[in-house]
């Protein structure tokens, strides 16, 4: 390695050291990276001072993360990789649903739930019917799909930040299988736009840049069938306020989705509803898994 570096030569010297790997994509992303770095900070003129607060910055995203706070993972959001990540690695030439984030509020160990329940546990609000049903590429019902559903509430909370008053109880989120024509159907609340939380360090980039900090109304869905790619995804509130500024870039126009309002009266379950209420229906298609994947 030469003694004489210059701002130049120094990426060359950095990237040859990775030569000696025998993990060929391990040396592929680490010679990449450093490229890319070295690039950015000869740009941008890269200070001392901006250095360290970079520096900063990173510890405080590891100091503030837990299994329920993934800032790290946040900070991937707001920045838009993990939806580049989605269309990286999502199959083109296929009319497969399109994926969105799974987002920090999925919760291992939900309940299961027979189709028709009400998976609101109790939490008030306007009543939400989802009609969905799951195909594959050429329209065929899949049966026996598992079919994990999660949202917030009225007011943009999910059942894990309602701790006091839920004492730790799921809500809002079920895991459903379904039937023999690919259906699935429950009861709960429609759901509305909410913050990210914004008082960790990625609050700081999003108040720093003048962002919006909400998602806009959506329900979450995490699809598994067997022979299927399985498909993580995010259905979203046409004209919700934020629909064009999603904080974490979720929201595309193949996702977007009427949450029908009805009057009073019979919901798509035959049952009588004494208030207005929404209704959702969608039709999801997923991929064939490959052979020997
Ligand atoms: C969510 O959809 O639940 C979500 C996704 C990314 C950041 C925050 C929330
Ligand atoms: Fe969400």
């Amino acid at each position: 390695m030469s003694s004489n570096l210059t701002e130049q030569t120094i990426t060359e010297a950095v990237r040859r050291t990775f030569d000696t790997s025998t993990d060929e994509r391990f040396r592929q992303l680490f010679v990449c990276l450093v490229q890319h770095i070295h690039d950015f900070a000869r740009e941008v003129r890269l200070t001392g001072d901006e250095w360290f607060t970079a520096v900063n910055f990173v510890e405080r995203l590891g100091k503030i993360s837990s299994p329920t706070r993934q800032e790290v993972v946040l900070l991937s959001d707001i920045l838009g990789l993990s939806m580049l990540l989605d269309k990286i690695n999502q199959h083109t030439g296929s009319s497969a649903t399109d994926s969105a984030l799974l987002g920090p509020f999925y919760v291992k160990g939900r309940p299961t739930a027979n189709n028709g329940a009400d998976i609101s546990d109790g939490v008030a609000g306007t009543p939400m019917f989802v009609t969905g049903r799951v195909v594959d590429e050429r329209g065929r019902p899949i049966s026996g799909a598992h079919v994990d559903t999660w949202h917030s509430d009225g007011v943009g909370f999910y059942d894990v930040q309602l701790t006091e008053k839920l004492h730790g109880e799921f809500a809002m989120r079920a895991l459903l299988t379904t039937d023999d024509d690919g259906r699935f159907w429950y009861r709960s609340i429609t759901p509305r736009y909410y913050p990210v939380p914004t008082d960790g360090p990625c609050g700081e980039i999003l108040r720093a840049a003048n962002r919006s900090i909400m998602r806009p109304q959506h329900v979450h869905f995490w699809f598994r069938a067997e022979g299927h790619r399985p498909l993580i995804t995010q259905l979203f509130l046409r004209d919700d306020p934020y629909i064009d500024r999603d904080a974490v870039f979720a929201a595309q126009d193949s996702l977007l989705a009427d949450f029908v309002r009805h009057d009073p009266g019979i919901a798509p379950d035959g049952t009588t509803v004494e208030s207005a209420f929404v209704t959702l229906d969608w039709t999801f298609v997923l991929a064939t898994q490959p052979a020997g994947q």
